[in-house]
């Protein structure tokens, strides 16, 4: 039987989640995601300040495709009566779930006391948890790295005091915030953590095969796998996860599939956010999308300086079907 998970009153359609990541888990690749298995997406972090203010520009973030639902929102913040405001705000705009930012290292965030920094200080992990708790009506989760240093390794502490607090579930990237995306998950932390809780403990990092995902849960017992860079230009990861828990085998996706989901991404990308700004972000997509395929890196050496969206997309689709068209003779 396929693992499900409950996260409060909420019951997903199956235990894997795509992580939330800034500049990538917007409303076209969180709807890929989930239409290739994934039974929660969650939105990349939006500032708590920009929500609490309703700043039309951050409420953007907020905005998915009901196809997506149910949709988890992350909030990232100091302060937390502006947390709980935020978490508030997102409810209103739709938010199935909130979930607090509390690992994120980059510099401008830990130095206002926000993200990975919240680690540093258990008070203020607790006021955190206990005010955002109040103002949600639904699931709330965290998401927590093993601390912020070797020295600092405090997740037990924070991690029941999240549990103490109310949490729903708390989401385990068994890194330091120091560390940055350096060394590996240790997935040991993962295991103690889930050992030590009752509420719902989701596993994270370094998902980057299916097989992986199965064998964090046999060894840290996880209740959830949450997948990040395993799903860049590979969202197929949850499909073939699942398939390997059915006892089949886990398929790369045909080239045509691969094709149409390129091709829809692009096309919904660029009627979200317009296709100047579409086409940028799309390039480092496609590199992950058509990384391992045959000549890629001369299809890419001919897409570096493309400007123009209906080039790109010519030349995208000329690629793939030479690549079709060999694959073909291959077979025949
Ligand atoms: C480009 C990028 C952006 C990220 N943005 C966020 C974010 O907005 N919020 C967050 O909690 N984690 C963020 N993360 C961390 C991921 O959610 C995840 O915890 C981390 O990548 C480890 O999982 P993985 O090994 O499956 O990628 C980001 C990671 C990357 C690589």
């Amino acid at each position: 039987m396929l693992p499900l998970l409950k996260i409060g009153n909420l019951s997903l359609k199956n235990h894997l989640i795509m992580a939330p990541m800034a500049g990538i888990t917007n409303p076209p690749f969180r709807l890929i995601a989930k239409r290739l298995g994934a039974g929660l997406v969650v939105t990349e972090m939006v500032s708590a300040v920009g929500l609490s203010r309703n700043h039309e520009k951050t409420l953007r973030y907020l905005k998915g495709d009901p196809e997506e639902k149910p949709l988890s929102v992350q909030i990232f913040g100091a302060e937390p009566q502006i947390m709980a405001i935020a978490a508030e705000t997102a409810i209103e705009r739709g938010a199935d779930m909130v979930d607090i930012n509390m690992g994120c290292p980059a510099r401008k965030v830990v130095k206002n006391g926000s993200g990975g920094g919240l680690l540093r200080n258990p008070a203020a992990v607790q006021k955190m948890v206990t005010a955002v708790r109040k103002a949600c009506t639904v699931p709330l989760t965290v998401k927590i790295r093993a601390g912020w240093s070797a020295g600092e390794a405090n997740f037990r502490e924070i991690a029941g005091i999240i549990a103490d607090c109310g949490a729903d579930a708390v989401t385990v990237h068994p890194r330091f915030v120091n560390q940055g995306f350096s060394g590996h998950a240790d997935w040991r932390i993962i295991k103690e953590i889930k050992e030590k809780l009752s509420i719902p403990v989701i596993g994270n990092g370094d998902v980057f095969k299916p097989e992986l995902a199965l064998q964090m849960r046999a060894e840290t017992g996880c209740d959830g796998v949450m997948i990040g860079r395993g799903a860049l230009g590979n969202p197929w990861i949850f499909r073939q996860i699942l398939d390997l828990e059915k006892g089949l085998e886990a398929h790369p996706p045909e080239l045509s599939e691969r094709k149409e989901v390129i091709l829809s991404h692009f096309t919904h990308l660029s009627q979200i956010i317009g296709e100047d700004r579409a086409s940028k972000l799309m390039r480092g997509q496609l590199l992950w999308y058509t990384k391992g395929l045959p000549h890629s890196s001369r299809f890419r050496g001919a897409f570096t300086g493309i400007r123009d969206v209906h080039t790109m997309m010519a030349t995208l689709g000329r690629y793939f079907e030479t690549l079709m068209e060999n694959q073909e003779n291959v077979r025949r």
